[in-house]
């Protein structure tokens, strides 16, 4: 209640202030509750884990794992954090979030700011220890730091740090902030940058190792990098990321703006990218889907097209903490009217 309260009042803030704030609260702790049971039809066994439902909190809104507890409390199945650095770096200059209430979009060109492993590490740490749902499912998503030419060496020193702590692990090479980025998308680099990480986790822990990528892909291309993951031994992807597309119908002074769009606008274009990959890995390798969830039938579609979990951060900005609860009533009702007894019966079945 209190939250629905707030929103229109965040709304009138500048984004990353309103973000702020809103992070101020959560890490206080005097909204964390411990999470609720959920529902037995979307309970789901993957990674070695049970995921009580398939709605995911997506990486971005808590770069320094710092509200994850008050996240699962709030019915997420699961938290990204992150996407942590091994140096701290303060991020491109700001503004560099903006709205557009209208469409439901988000664009931002943060350019991973954070407080560096130390500080996530410790505040992770604090979770696991005193957290009223410390034994909640939580992935850490890696970066590099804009400085680093290296960028396996952060990746390897990433991995091998938080391989033995985090649930999953998460190597972002998709935002379009940290210039050179997505060129590791290129089957070429891809290729040795993930044989390489997969040694350092196999010498490590067997964690289970996710890819994300964009979702600025032609279907050739979902096609090598799909060949390419598969021969490299990672154990998932997230699909996707925020794009770098502009439709025409967005207001012009918010398509302006350079960043990474995401939010409703992203639907159609993530859900498309997750089918090509379920398609080309021959729906072997699991995928989490992200890109405009907003709703149970937003959710039912990804995992109709393939994904066997979602994120979501844009529709959170725009409808408050109560979403996932939302979303997962809804999806019980979806699984229910097509006599499906279990959300997994419904993975790819488009
Ligand atoms: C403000 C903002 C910051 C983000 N930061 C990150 C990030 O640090 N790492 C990452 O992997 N994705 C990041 N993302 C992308 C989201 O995790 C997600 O993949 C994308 O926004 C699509 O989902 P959505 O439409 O539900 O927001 C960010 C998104 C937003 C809106």
């Amino acid at each position: 209640m209190l939250e629905k309260l707030a929103l229109p009042f965040l709304h009138m803030m500048d984004a990353e202030k309103a973000h702020t704030l809103t992070m101020t609260g959560l890490k206080s702790g005097l909204v964390t509750r411990k999470a609720k049971e959920n529902d037995p039809s979307l309970a789901l066994s993957l990674f070695g884990r049970v995921f009580p439902n398939p709605i995911g909190l997506a990486a971005g809104f808590d770069k320094n794992a710092e509200s994850m507890d008050a996240m699962l409390g709030y019915g997420f199945g699961f938290v990204e954090v992150g996407t942590v650095t091994p140096q701290s770096q303060i991020g491109n200059p700001k503004p560099r979030v903006f709205r557009d209430k209208s469409s439901r979009n988000v664009i931002n060109r943060m350019g991973f700011p954070n407080e560096g492993a130390d500080v996530f590490e410790q505040n992770y740490q604090a979770f696991r220890e005193h957290g009223k749902n410390k034994t909640g499912i939580v992935g850490i998503n890696v970066g590099k730091n804009k400085d680093q030419e290296d960028a396996l060496a952060d990746y390897v020193a990433l991995v091998h740090r938080f391989g033995k702590q985090a649930d999953y692990l998460t190597v972002n090479i998709s935002s379009p902030n940290t210039p050179g980025l997505r060129d590791l998308q290129d089957p070429a680099e891809l290729l040795p940058f993930l044989r390489q990480l997969v040694i350092v986790r196999n010498a490590r822990c067997n964690t289970p190792l996710l890819v994300k990528l964009a979702p600025d892909l032609s279907d050739d291309e979902c096609k090598s990098i799909a060949d390419c993951v598969m021969e490299t031994g990672v154990d998932g992807l997230i699909l996707t990321n925020t794009t770098l597309e502009r439709p025409e119908f967005l207001p012009e002074s918010f398509r302006n703006e350079a960043g990474g769009l995401s939010g409703v606008v992203l639907q159609d274009k993530s859900l498309d990218v997750i089918r090509q990959f379920y398609k080309h890995t021959d729906g072997e390798l699991p995928i989490i889907g992200a890109g405009g969830v907003d709703n149970a039938e937003s959710a039912y579609a990804k995992i109709k097209a393939g994904a066997s979990l979602i994120q979501l951060y844009s529709a959170l900005v725009y409808q408050g903490p109560n979403l996932p609860n939302k979303i997962n009533k809804g999806l019980v009702k979806l699984l229910k009217a097509d006599g499906r007894e279990n959300i997994g019966e419904a993975i790819g079945q488009e």
